[in-house]
């Protein structure tokens, strides 16, 4: 694992979207997986401006999500479908053929778990995972206690997990279960990045980064990735012992 300190959000989001970016270039048909949420938001809209600024051609990459709530459906404003769809699907005019989401509805969740591990294998597995930081340690929905040894499944979210997940609905959603790529698919990728940002993520950061290696804190699995990047602006590494 390495760490990486930007200035600010701003930096930060900009490295990470070059990293996308730069990966396809080389690599035409990656296979790229994301987290949604609120520390990607400006690294997806600044890839979207480059992408278009550089004319990059993104018609052979794949596009893996991550996560979603279970139960809740994809038009639902606070759902991680609607944030990809708007952030980065529409803008880009990605295909459906290229896109890979949980259907958080659907009703075998176990086969939907199967179809997304089945997608992942198929495609050569993922080249390129760009994860957060959730404020128990998650990543994805890989809640405190989880196997690092688990592919996609369903998982009882912490109760963190559901507090702080009301601020993406507008109308307060009932958020029990989440359907996850496992820890298993990270270790399994080429290169992970996790971002983090803000005073906020500073205590996660430094856990993630100076903590044990342990399932009770899934974040710490970072330590582990010899390609694993954690990158975060000055403020979320305010309390890191060790900033060289
Ligand atoms: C969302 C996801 C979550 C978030 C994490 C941080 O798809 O995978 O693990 O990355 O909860 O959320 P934000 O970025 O909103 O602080």
């Amino acid at each position: 694992m390495q760490v990486k300190i930007y200035k600010d959000n701003q930096s930060l989001s900009e490295a990470a979207a070059n990293e996308i970016i730069d990966l396809v270039k080389k690599k035409p048909n990656a296979v790229v997986c994301m987290a949604s949420g609120d520390t990607p938001r400006l690294t997806c809209k600044l890839f979207v401006e480059k992408t278009k600024k550089e004319m990059v051609d993104l018609a052979h990459m794949t596009f893996i999500g991550l996560d979603e709530w279970v139960g809740i459906p994809p038009e639902n404003d606070g759902s991680c479908h609607y944030f990809f769809q708007n952030e980065i699907f529409k803008p880009l005019h990605l295909s459906l053929s290229q896109i890979h989401l949980f259907d958080a509805k659907a009703v075998n969740l176990e086969e939907e778990c199967k179809k997304m591990d089945k997608i992942t294998f198929e495609k050569g597995g993922i080249d390129l995972m760009i994860v957060g930081i959730g404020m128990n340690g998650h990543i994805g929905f890989n809640e405190p206690g989880v196997s690092f040894e688990n592919y996609a499944h369903v998982i009882d979210l912490d109760e963190t997990t559901v507090t702080v997940g009301q601020k993406y609905f507008k109308i307060p959603a009932t958020l029990q279960k989440g359907i996850t790529l496992g820890l298993k698919h990270l270790q399994e990728s080429k290169k992970v990045l996790l971002l983090a940002n803000g005073t906020k993520k500073a205590g996660m950061v430094k856990k993630t980064i100076e903590g044990e290696i342990t399932n009770a804190f899934p974040a710490s699995i970072m330590q582990m990735h010899p390609r694993g990047f954690v990158m975060i602006d000055e403020e979320a590494a305010g309390l890191l012992e060790n900033k060289n």
